[in-house]
C-alpha cells in the first residue's frame, strides 16, 4: 500500500500586526468586543508589494527545508487560496516559478477557509494512487484585500498569511483519512459577490457575511465531519492527540472541542495572534505547533476546514 505522510511544514507570516486597538481608534468597536466575541486579539496584514505568491513562497522555503527536501524533487503543487494574485495564471503556477522549477504539475484549489483540507485530501489521493511522490500543499491569503475596512462586522475577523507541507508517499499512513463535503445552497451567507468582467469589477469586491448563520453552521458541521473522519480512519476521538479546526473564531473552536468531548488542551488556537486566516489557517497553525515542540512524531492531529461555500472537511493524520 501507498500512502502519504507530512515531512515538513512551514509558514509565513507578514511583519506587520494590526491590533485590536487599530482598529477601535477609527471605527464604533472596541478591543474588549472583538477579544470578547472572536477571541482575536491581533492580525498581521501583508504590505501592498506582497501577493498570496509572496507568502506562499516563504512557508514552502521553510516546509521544504523541515522536509530536506529540493524543490526539484516535487512533482505537484496544490495551492489553495480564495485570494490568487491574478484570474490566472494560477498562483501555484507562479509560486512554481518563484520556487525557481518547472515540469511538476501545478494548480490552485479554491474551497474558501476549507480550502486546506481540500487540497491536502487531493494531494493524498494523487499520492496513494501511486502518479505522484512528492507534493507541496499551500494555503496562503491576502484576505486584507477583499475586506471593506469600513465594516466592523468583518475587517477585525481576517489576517494574512501563509502555512505550507510536504507530503512525501510512504508505505506507513501518515494521512489516514479525509472526509470532504459542500453544500452550495449556503453560497450567500459567506460570499464575495463580484467577478471582473469588460475592464471593470462587476457586483461586490468584498467580503460578505451573515455571521451567526455562518457560526451556527460551523460549530454543527465541525462536529459532523470530526465524527466521519475518524469513523473513516478506523478510529475513536480519544485517540486523537491534537484537534486543529480552522481558526475562524475562538467560541467556535471551544464549542466544538466541547461538543466533541476533547478537553481544552487538545484544541489548538492560533485565532488569538493570527486572526481569521482562511485557507492558510490549519497549516500555519499546524507549523506553529510542530516549531514550538507541541506536535510531534507519532502525535495524531485532526485537520478541518470549513468556510465558503459552504464547504467543510476533516483529514486525520500521524506526524
Ligand atoms: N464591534 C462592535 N460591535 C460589532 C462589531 C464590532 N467589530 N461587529 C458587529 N458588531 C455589532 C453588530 O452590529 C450588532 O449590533 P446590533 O445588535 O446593534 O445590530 C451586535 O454587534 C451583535 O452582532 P452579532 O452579529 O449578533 O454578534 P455575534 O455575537 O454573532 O458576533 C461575529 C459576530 C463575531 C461575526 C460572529 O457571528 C462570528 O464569529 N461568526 C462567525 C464568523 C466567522 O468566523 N467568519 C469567518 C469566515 S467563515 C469561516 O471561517 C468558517
Amino acid at each position: 500500500m501507498i500512502y502519504s505522510r507530512i515531512v515538513g511544514t512551514g509558514s509565513y507570516l507578514p511583519p506587520r500586526v494590526v491590533t485590536n486597538a487599530e482598529f477601535a481608534a477609527r471605527l464604533d468597536t472596541s478591543d474588549e468586543w472583538i477579544r470578547e466575541r472572536t477571541g482575536i486579539a491581533q492580525r498581521h496584514i501583508a504590505d501592498e508589494s506582497q501577493a498570496s505568491s509572496d507568502l506562499a513562497l516563504e512557508a514552502s522555503r521553510a516546509a521544504l527545508a523541515a522536509a530536506g527536501i529540493q524543490a526539484e524533487a516535487l512533482d505537484l503543487i496544490i495551492l489553495a487560496t480564495s485570494t490568487p494574485d491574478y484570474v490566472f495564471p494560477s498562483t501555484a503556477c507562479l509560486l512554481q516559478a518563484k520556487l525557481g522549477v518547472r515540469n511538476s504539475a501545478a494548480f490552485d484549489l479554491q474551497a474558501v477557509c476549507s480550502g486546506f483540507v481540500y487540497a491536502l485530501a487531493t494531494a493524498d489521493n494523487f499520492i496513494r494512487a501511486g502518479t505522484h511522490k512528492r507534493a507541496l500543499v499551500v494555503g496562503a491569503e491576502v484576505f486584507s484585500r477583499i475586506l471593506d475596512w469600513n465594516d466592523r462586522g468583518t475587517c477585525v475577523l481576517f489576517g494574512d498569511g501563509a502555512g505550507a507541507v510536504v507530503l512525501a508517499a510512504d508505505s506507513k499512513p501518515g494521512l489516514h483519512a479525509s472526509v470532504l463535503h459542500a453544500d452550495g445552497s449556503y453560497a450567500g451567507i459567506l460570499c464575495v459577490p463580484g467577478n471582473i468582467s469588460g475592464g471593470k469589477i462587476i457586483g461586490s469586491p468584498f467580503l460578505h457575511m451573515q455571521g451567526s448563520q455562518v457560526f451556527k453552521f460551523a460549530v454543527k458541521v465541525l462536529d459532523e465531519v470530526a465524527h466521519e473522519t475518524v469513523a473513516a480512519a478506523g478510529m475513536r476521538l480519544e485517540d486523537i492527540d491534537w484537534l486543529i479546526p480552522h481558526q475562524a473564531n475562538v467560541r467556535i473552536l471551544e464549542a466544538t472541542a466541547k461538543k466533541l468531548g476533547l478537553p481544552r488542551e487538545r484544541l489548538v488556537v492560533t485565532v488569538d495572534h493570527h486572526g481569521n486566516t482562511s485557507a492558510a489557517s490549519v497549516p500555519l497553525a499546524l507549523d506553529e505547533c510542530v516549531r514550538t515542540g507541541k506536535i510531534r512524531a507519532g502525535h495524531r492531529v485532526l485537520m478541518q476546514g470549513v468556510g465558503g461555500g459552504f464547504t467543510w472537511g476533516a483529514t486525520l493524520a500521524t506526524m
